[in-house]
């Protein structure tokens, strides 16, 4: 694989690019964004980080889907973010035309590419990718597991003093409040996280992840750019190099979990093909009811966007 192809430069995309570039993975990243020259201008400064951090990536900015012809994968971070105040659900309606739009223009020019879709609300806007684009749902996904399990991560890693390395876990469901972070799955080095942390401690860190994007955006007024960056371009990572990892990312369901019709964060195989394979855990009551208490919501966000029959 050698094109990876950013569009929208702003926070996140201009983020994911520079960490892409970084990794020194791919011959070019390609940055889209319709703000005039403004892309152009991110995508200069970041290849002149090149000489200094010693990659060979060359990355170039454009507003013209020209530019984009012929990538292999494609990051969907344009459409606005949240405002304090607003759930990622309030940006359905101007995100899902901008995410139409974005992915029909990819099309024109990529036959085949892997879509990773980043702008929220996320598991709809993943869905919205995967209807317009035509793709097999295999190419198609949406980044939000990995970044809201790194908080899980960051926040136990903090409470514990240990090293976030040492931190393995995985958290389900839409990337909203009903996510599921999975307690039963997370371990410190293999030791599980229950025989480290008291109970109510524990609880206070899932209940902070959940609101892990709504602290950001009442801190900063608008929401993350590093960890989510970071999160897509490692996703891109895993794929790149064919590397069969294990990751929660958003998927469509075809009877996964009892689920089908619906895009949602579950843990899966990566590899150059896309989604290799979606893995089912044993998950017991409690967190089945969660999953699908979850799923709910998504699939009540997935009808707003098909009522607007676009
Ligand atoms: P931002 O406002 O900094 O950047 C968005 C960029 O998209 C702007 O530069 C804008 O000009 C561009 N854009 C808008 N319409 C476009 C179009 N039709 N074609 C090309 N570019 C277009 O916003 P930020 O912070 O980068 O967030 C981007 C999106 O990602 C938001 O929807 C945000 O909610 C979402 N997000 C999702 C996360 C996740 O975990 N999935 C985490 C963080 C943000
Ligand atoms: C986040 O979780 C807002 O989805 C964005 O930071």
């Amino acid at each position: 694989m050698s094109k990876v192809t950013v569009i929208g430069a702003g926070n996140v995309g201009a983020t994911c690019a520079n960490v892409i570039a970084h990794k020194d993975i791919v011959k070019e990243v390609v940055l889209l964004d319709i703000r005039g020259d403004f892309a152009k201008g991110k995508a200069l400064d970041s290849f002149q980080q090149a000489p200094i951090d010693y990659y060979s990536t060359y990355l170039r900015g454009t507003d013209s889907y020209e530019d984009t012809a012929n990538s292999d994968i494609v990051v969907i971070t344009a459409g606005v973010p949240r405002k304090p105040g607003m759930t990622r659900d309030d940006l359905i309606s101007t995100n899902a035309k901008i995410v139409n739009m974005v992915t029909q223009s990819i099309m024109k020019y990529s036959e085949n590419p892997i879509l990773i879709v980043v702008s929220n609300p996320l598991d709809v806007m993943t869905y919205a990718a995967y209807k317009s684009s035509g793709l097999d749902a295999k190419r198609v996904l949406g980044m939000a597991g990995i970044l809201d399990t790194a908080r899980y991560r960051a926040f136990l890693a903090t409470e514990l003093n240990v090293s976030p390395k040492d931190i393995q876990a995985v958290l389900m469901g839409g990337h909203g409040d009903t996510m599921v972070p999975l307690p039963r799955y997370t371990t410190v080095s293999g030791i599980p996280v229950t025989e480290m942390i008291a109970p109510d401690k524990l609880e206070a860190i899932v209940e902070r992840t959940k609101n892990g994007g709504g602290e950001l955006v009442k801190l900063m007024e608008t929401s993350a750019w590093y960890a989510p960056g970071a999160a897509a371009a490692q996703m891109v990572e895993a794929i790149v190099k064919d590397e069969n990892r294990i990751f929660p990312c958003c998927v469509n369901l075809s009877g996964e979990y009892g689920l089908s019709d619906i895009f949602l964060g579950v843990p899966v195989k990566l590899d150059k093909t896309g989604i290799a394979q979606v893995i089912e855990l044993q998950l017991n009551e409690a967190e089945m009811k969660l999953l699908h208490e979850s799923a709910d919501h998504v699939k009540a966000v997935i009808d707003v966007y098909n009522g607007m029959n676009m």
